[in-house]
């Protein structure tokens, strides 16, 4: 695209990378939020090998969401994800079983 204006072509490169970085910040978010389950759960939802813990990447959205709720209301019994759940909003939660459920096992 040829711009005449200097103006208008700093303005519309400007919005592109405002734009970007938006999307940036989010996915950063996203990442973070998924961090804090990789203690246990390995990077991104991906256990170690001998690790008796399922692996979370791959995981279907609904099985995800059925068991974190499972969990934060105490209907399935645990050792540690009952306490843990109760430290994340439910749009967290969402925002996590999407993640996750994207990533290949
Ligand atoms: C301190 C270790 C630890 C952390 C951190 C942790 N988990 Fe867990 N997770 C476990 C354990 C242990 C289990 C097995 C259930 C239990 O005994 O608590 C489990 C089970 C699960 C399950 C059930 C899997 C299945 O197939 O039944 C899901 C889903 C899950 N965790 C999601 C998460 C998410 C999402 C995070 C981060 C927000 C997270 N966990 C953070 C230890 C952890």
């Amino acid at each position: 695209m040829h711009l005449r204006n200097p103006l208008a072509a700093l303005v519309l490169a400007g919005m592109a990378s405002s734009a970007a970085v938006a999307q940036d910040a989010a996915t950063l978010n996203l990442r973070s939020l998924a961090a804090t389950c990789a203690a246990c759960h390995g990077t991104d939802g991906r256990p170690v090998s001998g690790s008796p813990l399922a692996p979370l990447a791959g995981m279907p959205r609904d099985a995800f969401l059925a068991q974190f709720k499972a969990f934060k209301d105490g209907s399935r019994p645990a050792t540690v994800m009952h306490q843990l759940a109760k430290g994340y909003s439910d749009p967290q939660v969402e925002a996590l079983a999407t993640y996750f459920s994207t990533l290949k096992r």
